[in-house]
């Protein structure tokens, strides 16, 4: 085992090595399905290490001893490209919902109609709880995980089989002797109510933004690119159908119920508290039983699902164009608590439109601690007559923000007054304003602190110039010291400016001051288009005003009827960046952009200085890993006159590309495009820089 590779020199393992490996691939494997699929652990965490840590070690110096099962594929830790779309095999259907006893009655008598003359029904009905995560289809291959997709549209779906391998519940190869040549597991990735709440803190504690519920929480971690940040989000897969299968000498199923514990044979967990209902009754029983049981399940759930459970009676009756009509979904109504108001706090947004939010007693609603729900605007307070002080039923279904229903009125006390929507900015105390025909009241003082906060803070995040170091408790403190009005005013900050706030230091503030720099230098024209917030224009319509006007001045003076010729760009759009050129405190906004050095040219043909950079025009893609992070690559990229695309085709310049690249790099070379190592692309760079 203590052999080395010697370089160029190629040699095989000895088998005393193969050995080992097999031997410690087994066990993790099995070690991990005990711990996280059973509960019911063997060995000691620092043991479990130790072999995982030997394994990698082993498969580092012999790559090719590497199982396509190997535990250490779950380790997760590149950057993906994107998720490419692929069709699913066989269509992954949704399922109809009944709500009622009566509904379930005639779904049940419409299975039995449209299977007349073809023998007696075969009653007997699977049960289980409707999981709220994501359905996704994990496709076995000799037994072996090959590829993982979501549902998408129920035809084609996204590939995330490196995010799945990442999901310790999702066995990378089948259990038992024998396994099907194919066999595609259909089943739901949720995020336990416990992992949820954990994440969140976790969230919160990191100033990141929080997630509304467990099931938006699966769906980002799932989709993720960073599979390190899919791997540390603690997802649950249960199975619960399949899609296509070939089997092999072992027999297929013959019902829903052995299908589930074929499933459990194979490694993998299945929904809890499934059972095998014989009539009706029976079900309606369950149904009842899971409703009243629902906070007591470790996911969320939005109901149950009942199947037929002969096989092949689910074959006879099939599908229609949405559903099966041997399954159905019975869903509960949504969950509703009371609760008391505490108080009713107004927000306002960069645009300074006014929402008033609900601050509430702490509730649980579904397993998930509810303290604040909004409340829309002026309007759906007067309508639903909600005041402050008042108990309110609190609902939350599935993904939907969590909703004030209204007051209970038998518990209103005699000293509640009706909520008065102030007249005035709850920051600034200018009056506010309402639009004709909008339900949204306006703080219309440009100068309003919160309107500037939001806007600087808007400037310097991801979706603006993404300008490292500036938190927000930075800027909350340059904003109230007067010394940033409005985002331009950054660009003049010198380091002995930033000395003066308290617990910055020099280090701090020269690394500041280098970051507003490079973005003063670096920034592109289309980065800068959505920096400035201008209603209705994200990144993408940015991009395209950015390719047709080159500069911001050109820009200002296009006219509605222009603007509306560019793809993507509507009335409402036209109007919105009408609307902010003309704006007086825009105007002087844009002065000071100008005056501070940050007026970016699109462009080569546009100046000589743009001209002279090393990709001045070119269009660049990047893909696979790079040692870099790809933000960073991105920008570089730009502050050498590239513009930066996101699929290859003709008329892309050069693909970059770093280590494991995906599907891109064969796309490209099939249409002749230039393809640049990672090492070259910077060498390019260097060399004609200015
Ligand atoms: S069985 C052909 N069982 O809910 C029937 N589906 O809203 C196969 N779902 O698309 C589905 N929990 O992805 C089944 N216990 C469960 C489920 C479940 C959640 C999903 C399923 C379906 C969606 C419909």
């Amino acid at each position: 085992m203590a052999e080395k590779r010697m370089e160029g020199q190629e040699r095989q393992a000895p088998e005393t090595v193969c050995e080992r490996v097999r031997y410690l691939t087994q066990e993790i494997d099995r070690h991990n399905y005990l711990y996280h699929t059973l509960d019911a652990p063997e060995i000691s965490d620092t043991l479990f290490d130790a072999m995982y840590h030997e394994l990698v070690a082993l498969e580092t110096q012999w790559p090719e001893l590497r199982s396509p099962w190997s535990p250490t594929l779950r380790a997760g830790s590149r950057l993906l490209d994107g998720l490419p779309k692929k069709d699913h095999r066989l269509r992954m259907y949704s399922l109809d919902n009944v709500f009622s006893q009566g509904e379930w009655q005639d779904f049940l008598d419409r299975m039995r109609r449209a299977y007349e003359g073809q023998g007696p029904f075969p009653e007997g009905f699977y049960c289980d709880p409707k999981l709220d995560g994501l359905a996704v289809e994990l496709i076995y291959e000799q037994g072996v995980l090959a590829e993982a997709m979501t549902r998408g549209d129920g035809s084609t779906g996204e590939v995330i089989t490196e995010a799945c391998r990442t999901i310790a519940t999702i066995p990378l190869r089948l259990r038992g002797e024998q396994v099907p040549e194919l066999l595609e597991v259909r089943g739901e990735v949720v995020m336990f109510k416990k992992d949820f709440e954990a994440l969140n803190a976790d969230q919160k504690a990191h100033q990141r933004k929080l997630f509304a519920n467990p099931r938006n929480a699966a769906a980002g971690s799932l989709r993720q690119l960073d599979l390190s940040v899919a791997r540390s989000r603690k997802l649950t897969f249960l199975a619960y159908s399949l899609g296509a299968s070939k089997w092999g000498p072992e027999k297929p199923c013959a019902s829903h119920s052995e299908l589930m514990q074929r499933l459990s044979a194979y490694g993998f967990l299945t929904p809890p508290n499934g059972r095998l209902c014989r009539d009706f009754r029976e079900v309606t029983e369950y149904a009842q039983w899971v409703r009243d049981n629902r906070e007591h399940f470790p996911m969320e759930i939005d109901g149950c699902v009942i199947k037929l459970d002969d096989l092949k009676a689910q074959a006879i009756l099939g599908f229609t164009a949405r559903a099966p009509r041997f399954a159905v979904a019975f869903k509960f109504p949504p969950l509703k608590v009371a609760t008391r108001l505490k108080t009713i706090e107004i927000q306002v947004g960069r645009t300074g439109v006014l929402t008033p939010v609900a601050v509430l007693e702490p509730v649980a609603v579904g397993g998930v601690i509810v303290t604040r729900a909004t409340l829309h605007n002026e309007d759906e307070i007067k309508a639903k007559d909600i005041r402050i002080g008042d108990t309110v039923l609190v609902q939350r279904a599935g993904d939907v923000i969590p909703e004030i229903v209204g007051p209970v009125l038998e518990k209103r006390g005699s000293d509640v007054l009706p909520y008065v929507f102030p007249k005035k900015c709850p920051v600034c105390a200018s009056p506010v304003y309402r639009e004709p025909g909008q339900a949204a009241l306006r703080c219309e003082n440009l100068s309003c602190p919160a309107i500037r906060l939001k806007s600087v803070l808007h400037f310097v995040s991801k979706a603006g110039l993404d300008i490292p170091g500036f938190g927000e408790k930075w800027v909350e403190q340059l904003v109230q010291s007067g010394r940033v009005v409005n985002p331009a005013d950054l660009l003049t900050l010198t380091v002995p400016d930033l000395l003066q706030f308290k617990r910055m230091g020099e280090t701090l503030a020269s690394k500041l001051v280098a970051a507003l720099d490079d973005a003063r230098n670096n920034t592109s024209l289309d980065r800068l288009i959505s920096a400035l917030g201008i209603r209705h224009v994200g990144t993408e319509t940015a991009r395209t005003l950015a390719e047709h006007y080159h500069d911001l001045e050109k820009l200002s003076l296009a006219t509605a009827e222009e603007l509306q010729t560019l793809q993507d760009v509507g009335p409402e759009v036209a109007l919105s960046v009408r609307h902010f050129f003309s704006t007086p405190a825009n105007v002087d906004f844009l002065a000071k952009l100008r005056q501070a050095g940050l007026w970016p040219v699109q462009k080569a043909s546009t100046s000589a200085a743009e001209q002279s950079k090393a990709l001045a025009g070119k269009t660049v893609l990047f893909t696979g890993t790079l040692s870099v992070s790809r933000s960073e690559a991105q920008k570089a990229a730009e502050a050498a006159g590239a513009i930066p695309v996101s699929g290859v085709s003709r008329k892309l310049d050069y693909l970059i590309v770093g280590d494991k690249p995906g599907s891109k790099l064969a796309k490209a070379e099939s249409l002749g495009v230039q393809v640049l190592s990672e090492e070259a692309f910077f060498a390019l760079l260097a060399k004609k820089q200015p």
